[in-house]
Parts: structure tokens; C-alpha cells; sequence
């Protein structure tokens, strides 16, 4: 990851452009023609209206959202747009999961048909990773293709799910089991609207950003190690994250040569735990805060992680309030999620381990030994 740290400093502290009210820094995520801003600040939800006007050609606004959100963002971001002269038209899911489902990719179809939303339209996708998924595959298909904007409301979007362009829907038989590599033309990130996620949907997003300081940039646990973080510090800790992330997908945009698959560290276990659970108990960060600390004891033992380098990642966890552990836990039920998921993969199962912080590996090598040490240690028994 040589060049992240460096390519940020030169934006910390001061806008990109002084024109841009409120923008703390711009990561572009540079993919040729494809490429895009993510734009990070205070109060950007009031200005998408400015932002488009640097798109050409666009006159018409479809904004979707799920009820939480619509309730508490949208007219923040219509009202801009109807008085600078866009035609806006909201489209609201149900919140969850369940959303990402062929049924409401038709609803959004043909909502968007019935308002004429043609080439000159514009998909924005407000909310967490379930809409931005949703509306961005509807976007890639509708009309073979309109332009979207990410306009995530969640820690966890903002520094994953809206950067890259993965997006698609759940089958019945199994998670973004259909989808599409397709890059939004924008990504507007409001700090701001952070300050309206329940505490325990922050420290799931918190997860992520510390999986980036595993993977990549160390100098991230100690920002999360510190507990409270102030505005600034969060800003600092966001923009981190995206331009580690812009990287790994300029390096590997559709996961073709395995790089993207560094952002799977904590994963591999963590999908399980969720699976085992029904999806129902844990939040995605949590779930993935456990399968972290279970990879980071594995790269203790296999790839060269050091007990110092172990201990900043077990503070920083215990700092954000994420669990390391799930007492009680169906060993079992987990291990035949991760048989599921090996059997999916071409019958391996792969490991992002970390040779040291920053350095991370891909490893097809876990024993059953191991996964049952590793077992004993996430999963005690008889506390539960
Ligand atoms: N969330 C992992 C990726 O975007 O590849």
C-alpha cells in the first residue's frame, strides 16, 4: 500500500478547492474513464444540487431511500435540487436486507419508467449499503445504464460499500448471489448525518475502518484506539479508509487479480458467524469483528503477526466496544457455513492473514487444527 499515506497528507486540513463549502477533502478513485470523486465533509447532503451541475446533462433526480432515511435526509437533499430547477423523484424501500430482492428492483424500474426518467436522469442512492446495492444494479441495467451518486448514511457504507462499484441483490438462495461492477459518477460522504446512527451502527462501521488498519495503515488503530473521536478525527479516519480502499480498486476494480480480496480480512469467518446466526443476532461489523480477531490469532501463529501487533488490534476492538468472542456460539453451525463457502469457492477456502500490520497475505493453508484453536479461543464454551 506504499503512496496512500503521502497522496493524503497533501489533502488533510484544507479543501481540495476553496469553492467547495464543506468539503473537508476529495479521494478520487481513478479508473480512466470511469473515474470519480468521493467527496467528504459537513452539510453535503444540502448541496448535491451544486455537485450536479458539474455532471453534464442531467435534469432529472430520482432520490432512493429507505423510511429511516427518507424521514431524516431526503428534503435536505430535494429541497436544493427543486429550487435549483431538477425534477426529483423519491422512491422509498422497506429498511433491511429483505430489500435487496428482485421485487423491489422492479418497483424501482418501473417507478423510474412511470416518471420518465430517461438518460438525462439521475439515480441517488441515500442511505446504507442495502440501498446503495439495490439502486445502483437497478441503475446499471435501466436504460443499459444511468449515471448514479452514492450518498451513503452509514459509517460502514461510507467507507466500504459505497466505494467500488459492487452492487447487486440477495436470492433466495443465498447473498448478492446477482449483481454488476458498476462505479457511481460521485460520491458525496456527510459526516454530518453520522450523528443520527444509533451508537451500536457506529461501532459496526467502526469495524471496517479498523479492518483498513489491519490491512493497510496502522497509524488507523491508534486514531481508533483513542476511544471518543472528535469530528475531525473521524474525517481524518474516513478519508483514510477511501483512499485505501480507491487504491485497492483501482488495482483491482473486478476482482480479477486477487488484490480486492485484502478487504476481506475478518470476513471469511465473519460471514460464517453471520450465516450460523441467521443473520438476525449480530450486525455485519460485529460479526466481522470476531472474524478479524479469529484471522489475527491465525496470523499470529502462521504468518509472522507479532504479539505487540496482536495486542494494538485486540485495543483497538475493546476501545470501539466490538466484540472479540461470541461465547456460547454453534461451533458446529459455523464450521459448515465455512464448508458451504469452500464449497462455493472451487473447494478452498481462503484466508486473508497479515504478515504484519499493513502487510497483508492470502493463505489456503488453515488446518483443521487451527480453525479448532482458533475455535476455542472466539467461540468459548459453556458461558453462553
Ligand atoms: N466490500 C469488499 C469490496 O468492495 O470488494
Amino acid at each position: 500500500m506504499d503512496g496512500v499515506i503521502p497522496k493524503l497528507l497533501r489533502w488533510r486540513g484544507r479543501p481540495m478547492d476553496k469553492s467547495d463549502k464543506g468539503v473537508a477533502c476529495t479521494v478520487w478513485v481513478d479508473l480512466g474513464k470511469r473515474s470519480y470523486p468521493v467527496r467528504i465533509g459537513v452539510g453535503l447532503r444540502h448541496r448535491l444540487d451544486e455537485e450536479l451541475q458539474r455532471i453534464p446533462g442531467c435534469s432529472k433526480v430520482t432520490v432512493v431511500c429507505d423510511e429511516t432515511t427518507a424521514a431524516l435526509f431526503a428534503d435536505d437533499v430535494e429541497k436544493p435540487l427543486q429550487r435549483a430547477g431538477y425534477s426529483v423523484v423519491r422512491v422509498v424501500v422497506p429498511p433491511g436486507e429483505l430489500s435487496k430482492s428482485v421485487a423491489q428492483l422492479e418497483n424501482l424500474w418501473r417507478r423510474w419508467a412511470q416518471a420518465q426518467l430517461g438518460r438525462d436522469g439521475v439515480v441517488v442512492a441515500l442511505g446504507g449499503g442495502v440501498v446503495g446495492d439495490l439502486a445502483g444494479f437497478a441503475a446499471s441495467v435501466y436504460l443499459r445504464g444511468v449515471r448514479w451518486v452514492g450518498m451513503p448514511t452509514t459509517l460502514l457504507a461510507m467507507v466500504d460499500s459505497a466505494i467500488g462499484g459492487k452492487t447487486g441483490i440477495d436470492l433466495p438462495e443465498g447473498k448478492n448471489l446477482v449483481g454488476s461492477f458498476y462505479q457511481p459518477c460521485l460520491v458525496l460522504e456527510d459526516l454530518e448525518v453520522l450523528d443520527h446512527l444509533p451508537p451500536r451502527e457506529f461501532r459496526s462501521g467502526m469495524a471496517e475502518v479498523i479492518k483498513y488498519g489491519c490491512i493497510a495503515d496502522p497509524s488507523i488503530l491508534s486514531l481508533a484506539s483513542s476511544g471518543h473521536l472528535s469530528r475531525e478525527a473521524l474525517t481524518e479516519l474516513v478519508a483514510r479508509c477511501v483512499q485505501i480502499k480507491a487504491q485497492v480498486v483501482e488495482e483491482d476494480e473486478q476482482e480479477k487479480t486477487g488484490k480486492r480480496m485484502i478487504l476481506n480480512f475478518g470476513h471469511t469467518l465473519g460471514h460464517a458467524v453471520e450465516a450460523a446466526s441467521g443473520y438476525q443476532k449480530l450486525l455485519h461489523g460485529e460479526a466481522v469483528a470476531v472474524g478479524m480477531w479469529g484471522a489475527a490469532l491465525l496470523s499470529h501463529w502462521k504468518s509472522g503477526l507479532s504479539a505487540e501487533e496482536l495486542d494494538r488490534i485486540y485495543q483497538a476492538l475493546v476501545s470501539q466496544g466490538l466484540p472479540r468472542e461470541l461465547p456460547g456460539m454453534n461451533r458446529e453451525k459455523v464450521q459448515d457455513a465455512l464448508l458451504v463457502d469452500k464449497k462455493k469457492r472451487n473447494h478452498t477456502l481462503r484466508w486473508v492473514l497479515l504478515r504484519s500490520l499493513g502487510s497483508p497475505c492470502i493463505r489456503d493453508d488453515v488446518t483443521p487444527q487451527e480453525l479448532e484453536r482458533v475455535f476455542e479461543f472466539v467461540f468459548p464454551r459453556g458461558t453462553g
